[in-house]
């Protein structure tokens, strides 16, 4: 299928669609055992986390709601500044919520760390992190998933969320792109 002309900018598939999609399910199903009877909200940080969060709501048949808050620490780099800027805040008040924050890919944790703490000063009663991908290889802080969907290698990847320059979100599997592709 690596046909159009943005897949002709993928080296390589890490993880289809298929796995992800049956992983997703998994997730949901997990969450539901813990969260069974409550009332938790999903969190989702933006963007990447946004196709990810879609799916997971929707295997995770809890009395939920959702949220999302849009951070940058990035600034169109393929590696992080450490600097975290919230863009866009939570409309809502989460004082003695339980939090399932969606993200799309723990790296070296700064966007996480920062987060959770954020969201104790707000009043949470409980932080669980649901992220995607991990890429234990280059954690900066102290910082762990409750629960990830894949562990990938130190390498830049795009994809269901995932951008590089904003652009390869709407690629429905997880994959790294042609070197050419980032000096270009
Ligand atoms: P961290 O703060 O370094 O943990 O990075 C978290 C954020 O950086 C993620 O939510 C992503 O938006 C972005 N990011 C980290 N690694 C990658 C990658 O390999 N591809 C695309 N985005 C990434
Ligand atoms: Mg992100």
């Amino acid at each position: 299928m690596k046909n159009s002309e943005m897949e002709q900018d993928i080296l390589k598939v890490l993880v289809t669609e298929e796995e992800i999609h049956s992983r997703v399910q998994e997730l949901g199903a997990e969450l539901y055992r813990r969260f069974e009877g409550k009332k938790p909200l999903f969190l989702g940080v933006l963007k990447g986390s946004f196709v990810f969060m879609t799916d997971l709501v929707r295997a995770c048949q809890l009395k939920s709601d959702i949220e999302f808050i849009a951070v940058s620490s990035y600034q169109n780099a393929t590696v992080s500044s450490g600097r975290v800027q919230i863009i866009h805040d939570l409309q809502q008040d989460i004082t003695g919520r339980d939090l399932i924050i969606v993200e799309d890919i723990l790296d070296s944790g700064h966007t996480l760390a920062f987060l959770k703490q954020y969201f104790l000063t707000k009043g949470a009663a409980s932080i669980t992190i649901v992220t995607l991908l991990d890429k234990p290889a280059r954690r900066a802080k102290a910082i762990a998933a409750d629960l990830a969907g894949f562990v990938v290698p130190d390498e830049f990847v795009v994809g269901y969320g995932l951008d590089y320059c904003q652009l390869y979100r709407n690629v429905p599997y997880i994959g790294v792109l042609k070197p050419e592709v980032y000096s270009g």
